[in-house]
């Protein structure tokens, strides 16, 4: 039979975990969220906050369902909290070691019987399901940015990913109206594998002076019909995971495409991380901010 997901946990508030954590939300999931300290938390709950009373100012939710959906949602600095969850989306920064600590320290605190899912954009599944003692139940569950918007979640398995857990997050994930499909455990999945060749090259016209930043990106909004130009969306997704992406992909490929931009490094370095600092290719009212100054 297949299970049930009544309650999920979702580990890091950032900008994909707090989208996460909506979506759950919006489902009428109850949500455990963790995160490190107070203060991640409250910059998590402000982004909930900030994103659902958008929707109320759209008429998309009542202020009604807006305060049960925050009500569904429990925060946390303790792991421990996560015991009696069915499923737990990790959505910490992309780095391998933190990451593989965490899935260890969860597979101590949630029951055994719990599925472990990582939105890692990039790095290998397999890595961190041989750092439990549960590696059928581990799988990838890859949400796009906005994650409350995007329709698409890739689902990667691993060789010893179960069956019926692939079949299990793949109907649970229809339920959350999200497009879900499956893909083995290589650097990128589908999308980004695609993507991020594109995004770079477009990184490094602007960094040899080729085009104006807003010429690039006009180019393929209205010359491709692309909802966004491939700066704007650099800065969407954050300049430093992109380099993160990108490094990954480059040193498992080799394939030049993804050897990441060199300004790409440089804008991480002087903290130029796009929306989130409020300052990337373009400058933003305020950080998480969409309006450009
Ligand atoms: N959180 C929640 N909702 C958001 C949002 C956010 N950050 N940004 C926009 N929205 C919602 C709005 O509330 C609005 O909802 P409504 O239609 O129900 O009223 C809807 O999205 C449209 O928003 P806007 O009218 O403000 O703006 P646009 O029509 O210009 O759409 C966009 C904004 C959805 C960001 C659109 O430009 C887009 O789809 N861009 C491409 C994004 C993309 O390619 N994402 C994938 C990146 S790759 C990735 O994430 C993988 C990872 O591993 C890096």
């Amino acid at each position: 039979m297949a299970r049930e997901f009544r309650t999920v946990g979702v580990v890091g508030l950032g900008t994909m975990g707090a989208g996460i954590v909506e979506v759950f939300a919006r489902s009428g999931l109850h949500v455990v969220a963790a995160e490190v300290d107070d203060e991640a938390v409250q910059r998590g709950r402000t982004h909930l906050e900030t994103s659902t009373a958008r929707a109320v100012g759209r008429g998309k939710l009542t202020q009604q369902d807006a305060d049960e959906l925050l009500a569904r949602i429990a925060t946390t600095t303790s792991l421990a909290d996560l015991a009696d969850v069915d499923l737990v989306v990790e959505a910490v920064p992309e780095h391998l070691d933190l990451k593989a600590t965490l899935f260890a320290e969860l597979d101590a605190v949630c029951c055994p019987d719990a599925i472990l899912a990582s939105n890692t954009s990039s790095l290998s599944i397999t890595e961190l399901a041989v750092r439990t003692g549960r590696p059928g139940k581990v799988i990838g569950m890859h949400f796009f940015n906005p994650a409350p918007v995007q329709k698409l979640v890739e689902l990667v398995r691993t060789v010893v990913t179960e069956q019926d857990v692939v079949d299990d997050v793949r109907a649970f994930a229809a339920t959350l109206d999200k497009v879900p499909v499956v893909i083995g455990d290589r650097a990128g999945f589908i999308a980004n594998a695609l993507l991020f060749g594109y995004l770079n090259h477009a990184a490094q016209m602007y960094e040899a002076h080729y085009a104006s930043r807003e010429d690039l990106d006009a180019a393929m909004r209205y010359g491709c019909g692309y909802p966004m130009g491939p700066l704007a969306l650099l800065d969407l997704i954050g300049i430093d995971t992109s380099y993160e992406i990108l490094d990954t992909m480059y040193r498992e490929s080799r394939n030049l495409m993804h050897a990441p931009a060199p300004v790409l490094r440089q804008m991480t370095t002087a903290g130029l991380l796009g929306r989130k600092t409020g300052r990337g290719f373009y400058t933003y009212a305020k950080p998480h901010s969409s309006e450009v100054v």
